[in-house]
């Protein structure tokens, strides 16, 4: 069965062709990363329009890459909550469209469970987490715990109270004026540290499932505050904060799998791109007994293929959505 998926929950437009679900035939991700890097974060109504701008030609080299036309596609996904009003608006409106024009079935995907199901994504049967597994979502938006007890039945367990560990890095990284996205540039600018980590606070780290990472910004913020920071200051603030909260995040999945008796453990959404988080769950997930799944990088970040996938698991229990399918911010 192949799936076309399209994405515009925030700034990336995401358009994918899947077979089956599980294997992806082209992805294509247009960022619109140099547009609001001037702004220092994504101005909704200026994503809203690039996604108009991307999708048209974006659906015509997804469908060129896979050498597949558009009359073979057998069903349309589309990410129709959480995210930006405005930003998923296009995206539904133009699934539907397309759905309707083509006669085929239409779907609605939870942007939160596609990225739990990248953990899945692209990769043979017997390298996919078995159920029920823990999944950490970690992104710009969210950061939850789920027990997943199939991709289309996911319990919630807990998730932060204020700041999304990916809203995290971006902020800190403003204040340290590393640019944007925040994520990636603190990575790089912690990659080789060698020296003393400040010790700075992990909120919430000893109790229950939620997370809390303002407290952590806060404390970087007052750290700075009335000091002179070079070069190596920055550095030094950045790997600090990168590996505080690195443990919160592993610390409290490791404890959340022990105490719930989940041996599997999958990490997924935009922050599990972060090379210091991959290593450390793996290290420390393994030494513990735990099996770590880790996405395709080029899963990671927002993308169709994710929304296709899981598209396949709906359809098969008979979920599809009629035109009066709407966006949830
Ligand atoms: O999942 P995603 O693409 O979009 C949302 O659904 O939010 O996640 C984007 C987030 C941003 O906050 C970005 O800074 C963060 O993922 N991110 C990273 C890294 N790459 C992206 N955070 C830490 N380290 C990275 N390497
Ligand atoms: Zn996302």
């Amino acid at each position: 069965m192949l799936i076309l998926g399209i994405e515009t929950s925030c700034d990336d437009t995401g358009v994918a062709l899947t077979r089956n679900g599980c294997q992806v035939l082209a992805s294509r991700v247009s960022s619109q990363v140099e547009i609001h890097r001037p702004y220092g974060g994504v101005v909704p109504e200026i994503a809203s329009r690039a996604h108009i701008e991307n999708l048209p030609p974006l659906v015509h080299q997804t469908l060129g890459k896979a050498q597949v036309r558009l009359e073979e596609v057998d069903a349309v996904a589309v990410t129709c909550t959480p995210g930006l009003a405005g930003c998923l608006l296009v995206g539904v409106s133009f699934a539907k469209a397309l759905a309707y024009a083509l006669h085929k079935p239409l779907v609605g995907i939870n942007h939160l469970e596609a990225h739990v199901y990248t953990a899945g994504l692209d990769k043979p049967l017997d390298e996919h987490p078995p159920f029920p597994h823990l999944a950490l979502l970690v992104s710009g938006g969210h950061t939850a715990l789920y027990r997943v007890d199939s991709w289309t039945r996911l319990a919630y367990l807990g998730g932060t109270q204020d700041d999304a560990a990916g809203e995290a890095f971006d902020k800190v990284a403003k204040v340290l004026r590393l640019g944007f996205p925040g994520g990636p540039a603190i990575q790089k600018r912690a990659e080789g540290f060698m020296g003393a980590f400040i010790e700075f606070p992990r909120p919430m780290v000893g109790q229950g499932y939620d997370f809390s990472f303002s407290g952590l910004k806060t404390a970087v913020i007052n750290y700075l505050r009335g000091r002179e920071w070079e070069d190596e200051e920055i550095t030094r603030v950045a790997a600090s904060f990168q590996h505080a909260a690195v443990d919160v995040l592993v610390t409290k999945t490791l404890r959340a799998a022990g105490e719930l008796n989940l041996r599997h453990i999958s990490l997924v959404g935009g922050v599990s791109a972060n090379a210091a988080l991959r290593q450390e769950l793996s290290r420390r997930g393994e030494e513990g007994g735990f099996s770590i799944y880790l996405p395709g990088m080029a899963y990671s970040q927002d993308n169709g293929a994710m929304v296709a996938g899981l598209a396949y698991h709906y359809l098969r229990e008979g979920r599809t959505a009629d035109l009066t399918l709407n966006a949830v911010a």
